[in-house]
């Protein structure tokens, strides 16, 4: 009977659906959810009651009226890019999940006061484009640029590679639209750069990864476009030599530093090894690569003179054994294949366990020590693939399986492994998620190293914003 009754609602409530959003926007078959139910990493698989793909904020609050009157839980989703689980629903079937997709206008461009306003189903990399065609700059940058959404960075804080410049998404964002559990729309896209009436309504939703609200647009900070850039790979003797360039490099460059990219030799052999067109420039794999960028928004400014002194410098001091400058825009981004391509070749070479960890900058060759240390201690063998931001402090410490173990064996180390990990970085006064967010992945470790006065607070807002716990339950806390 109760199914029965459940069957009747279902086909009810997705009549109502399909009233606001059209029939053709209320995805039901299992065949055409698929690309939705499944997040990049093919580690999460779900089952969605319903694909639903609004058109305009309007039809996203009518859809979360709707979704919260029947209590049904909402999965908010822009390109499914990201890292952390937070975008795909659970195996109940019984979660709808609302597709951003379809909000991608550019909603207007100001070049005197330096904003764009958005959909937040706006491609990032479309963003890019819309700003450079007005001669702005969007700095925002990620491997995922190409299908991810303003409204998925916004709700993960994403980093990328041009943070250690430009800071985070939230230091992008101006003002947001944002529409609540029971519909009601919040229009903070004012914009202003200084606006002192109360509480930050905008950064409480920037990284609450659609568990406070649903973000509907945004507006975001143009900067002055960079009118030269230079790009170079340098090879290192070890890993704190890392920390000693880029000392160097900060002091003589100051802001127009732009990227400071780190990769472990095993990384550099992953991407060759498995991304088609890539070359080393190096006669061999170095132990330790570092990818940096300088920019300046002065054409006259000799940037490639600048960079070839300061690693000309390094090379004397013993700090970096070799290096390479993009002579073109075209070098300059096979250069960058090389550190982007290490997504991608993970997923080809077959499982790994990953952990998006923050350290305090100056610690972070000394935590490289000891973790690897910890690592090998407790799990010989495993393969290490450490990369990332290290500008920004930021370190994706990834690990394969060791050639001995089957996937099952490896997979089965992943709480112990989490453990070690994480609980050096804590001790390190680090931050177990550093830009991918909490999503799923992390949920249930957050307790663990987060002060529990700052969980009770934030267990507390989510029952303020979300009384009926429909938001992406599950995700980021634990229900
Ligand atoms: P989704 O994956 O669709 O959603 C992510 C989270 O945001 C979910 O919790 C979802 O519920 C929520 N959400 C999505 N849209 C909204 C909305 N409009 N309102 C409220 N909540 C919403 N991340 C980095 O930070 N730095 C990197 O360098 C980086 N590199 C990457 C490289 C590759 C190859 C890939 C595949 C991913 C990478 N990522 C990186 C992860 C991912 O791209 C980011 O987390 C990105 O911000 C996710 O955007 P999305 O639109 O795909 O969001
Ligand atoms: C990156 O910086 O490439 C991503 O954030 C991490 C990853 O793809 O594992
Ligand atoms: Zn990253």
């Amino acid at each position: 009977m109760a199914d029965e009754a459940e069957a009747m609602s279902d086909t009810a409530f997705l009549a109502q659906l399909a009233d606001i959003v059209g029939a053709a926007h209320v995805l039901t078959e299992a065949t055409a959810q698929d690309a939705y139910v499944v997040d990049w990493m093919k580690k999460y698989r779900g089952r969605a009651l319903a694909v639903v793909r609004p058109a305009d904020t309007a039809q996203v609050s009518a859809v979360l009226h709707c979704c919260n009157d029947a209590r049904v839980s909402v999965i908010p989703q822009g390109g499914n890019t990201g890292m952390a689980g937070g975008a795909t629903p659970d195996d109940s079937g019984r979660q709808v999940i609302l597709s951003l997709g379809r909000l991608n206008r550019i909603r207007e461009i100001d070049p005197v006061g330096n904003t764009i306003t958005v959909d937040a189903g706006c491609i990032l990399a479309n963003v890019q484009a819309a700003a450079r065609e007005s001669g702005r700059f969007f700095p925002l940058s990620l491997g995922a640029e190409g299908s991810c959404t303003i409204g998925g960075n916004l709700a993960t804080n994403a980093g990328g590679i041009a943070v250690l410049r430009y800071g985070n998404t939230r230091e992008q964002a101006l003002g947001l639209e944002v529409v609540l559990a029971d519909g009601r729309i919040w229009d903070g896209l004012q914009g202003l750069r200084k606006d002192n009436t109360g509480y930050d309504l905008r950064d409480l939703f920037i990284g609450s990864e659609g568990t406070l609200g649903v973000i509907t647009a945004a507006v975001l900070k143009l900067q002055a476009a960079p009118a030269v850039r230079v790009t170079a790979l340098v090879a290192l003797p070890d890993q704190d030599a890392a920390l000693k360039l880029f000392v160097r490099l900060g002091a003589r460059a100051g802001d127009r530093l732009t990227a400071f990219e780190f990769m472990t030799h095993s990384c550099l052999d992953l991407v060759l090894q498995h991304v088609p067109g890539t070359v080393s420039p190096f006669a061999t794999v170095p132990p330790a690569i570092v990818l940096t960028e300088l920019s300046d928004t002065d054409a006259a400014a000799d940037l490639a003179g600048l960079l070839e002194n300061i690693l000309g410098d390094a090379i004397t001091a013993g700090e970096a054994e070799d290096a390479v400058i993009a002579q073109s825009g075209e070098q300059a981004k096979a250069l960058w294949r090389l550190r982007e391509g290490i997504s991608e070749a993970q997923v080809r070479a077959g499982k790994t366990i990953k952990h998006d960890i923050a350290l305090p900058i100056g610690r972070l060759t000394a935590f490289m020590r000891d973790c690897e240390t910890a690592v090998e201690a407790a799990f010989p063998g495993l393969r290490f693939l450490v990369f990332g931001h290290l500008g920004d402090g930021n370190l994706h410490y990834n690990l394969q399986r060791a050639p001995h173990m089957t996937d099952d064996d490896f997979y089965a180390l992943t709480a112990p492994l989490n453990a070690v990990v994480h609980d050096l970085v804590h001790r390190y006064r680090g931050s177990i998620s550093a830009e991918h967010g909490v999503g799923q992945l992390r949920r249930d470790e957050l307790p663990r190293y987060k002060p529990p006065v700052a969980m009770q607070i934030m267990h507390d807002l989510k029952r303020l914003f979300d009384s009926r716990n429909i938001l992406n339950p599950g995700k980021l806390l634990q229900s």
